[in-house]
């Protein structure tokens, strides 16, 4: 049986991969078919994944609730996987530059922990969850992979230095590896809990509260989000997709939209007319993110399905599901 790791798969966008893994399985009739679904094993240490995010498919998953940082813990989950998905991570640049150290050690230390186990462990391919802050703040847009990165936060720092593990581990151990540089991802299960959490959570949280957020700054940066299935499809494309190994590419929209315009198309969907309150602009942000997606289009296959009006409202549709459980 083909076994996949999902490291963070019990977080946010973790969680929406292992969904689309089941739904690939499902869809290529493998059980009708008398092939064995794959085996998925989940390695998170609920730090800021939730035990919640796989619910509807907790009978089909293997959850170890491990730390990346515990290296002899996690090699024998990850041996012999045909596939792991590295996403497990400390994510937030604030956060990294309040308190660095666990951001460092998770974020560097874990992964080359995850990439030392899957070349020891006889792993096809690793797909690492790499970051559009390792561009920082750039004079051109978009943002192209050819482009020296300028890594403005810890976060951003550490985000790099996993792509250039990821591409040593390639050159050097003869690991496969693709590197994908997620564009802010947003979508269902986005936890708005913590003033650290990624701005269109808190958002969603605000907007259906009818309380105010607080924008940043003057609202006017801009970023390219990219719905959560966006990213969990490229992430399979780039495990299966031949002669990128030891590449990196963007996982972006190719869009921008400011924090302003989003937060008025928001209150348009909602009908409702809330004023935001703005603050001093947030250390380590970055002005401007738009991905340009033609290497990821011509070499992952990658085609992003979800409308800026599409993915935010499915998402509000989410929350607002979630608030009435809740
Ligand atoms: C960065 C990365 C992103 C990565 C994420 C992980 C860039 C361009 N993007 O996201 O790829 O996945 O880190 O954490 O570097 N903001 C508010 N009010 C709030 C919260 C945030 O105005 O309550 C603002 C921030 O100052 C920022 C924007 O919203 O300008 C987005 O913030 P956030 O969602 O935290 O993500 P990035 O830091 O852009």
């Amino acid at each position: 049986m083909t076994k996949i790791v999902v490291t963070g798969g019990a977080g946010f966008i973790g969680s929406a991969l292992v969904r689309a893994l089941l739904n690939a399985s499902d869809a290529a009739g493998d059980v009708a078919a008398d092939r064995r679904a794959p085996e998925i094993d989940v390695i998170d240490n609920l730090l800021s994944g939730h035990e919640s995010n796989l619910d509807e498919v907790r009978g089909r998953v293997k959850l170890h609730r491990l730390d990346i940082r515990d290296a002899s813990a996690i090699a024998p989950v990850i041996r012999g996987a045909d596939v792991v998905y590295h996403l497990a991570a400390i994510p937030s640049v604030p956060r990294s530059i309040h308190d660095p150290v666990p951001s460092h050690e998770i974020n560097i230390d874990g992964t080359f922990h995850v990439f030392r186990a899957a070349a020891e462990g006889g792993v096809r391919r690793v797909v690492y969850a790499a970051s559009s802050s390792a561009y920082g703040d750039s004079d051109v847009l978009p943002k192209m992979e050819t482009m020296p990165p300028s890594p403005k936060s810890p976060y951003a720092a550490q985000k790099l230095m996993g792509e250039y593990y990821a591409a040593v581990f390639h050159s050097c151990f003869g690991l496969e590896t693709v590197s994908l540089r997620f564009f802010n991802v947003y979508g269902p299960r986005q936890d708005p809990a913590s003033a650290y959490s990624g701005v269109l959570s808190l958002f969603m949280k605000h907007l259906l509260a009818g309380t105010a957020p607080t924008i940043y700054g003057d609202g006017e940066q801009s970023r390219d989000f990219t719905y959560v299935d966006d990213v969990a499809e490229l992430c399979v494309k780039a495990a299966h997709a031949p002669g990128v190994a030891g590449k990196m590419y963007n996982a972006g929209n190719g869009g921008r939209y400011t924090l302003n315009i989003i937060w008025d198309l928001l209150q348009r969907m909602e009908g409702v007319r809330i004023a935001p309150l703005f603050g001093p602009p947030r250390e380590g942000d970055v002005r401007h993110s738009m991905a340009d997606t033609r290497a990821a289009r011509a070499e992952l296959g990658h085609a992003p399905r979800f409308s800026i009006e599409e993915g935010l409202g499915r998402t509000l549709a989410w929350y607002r599901a979630a608030l009435v459980v809740t």
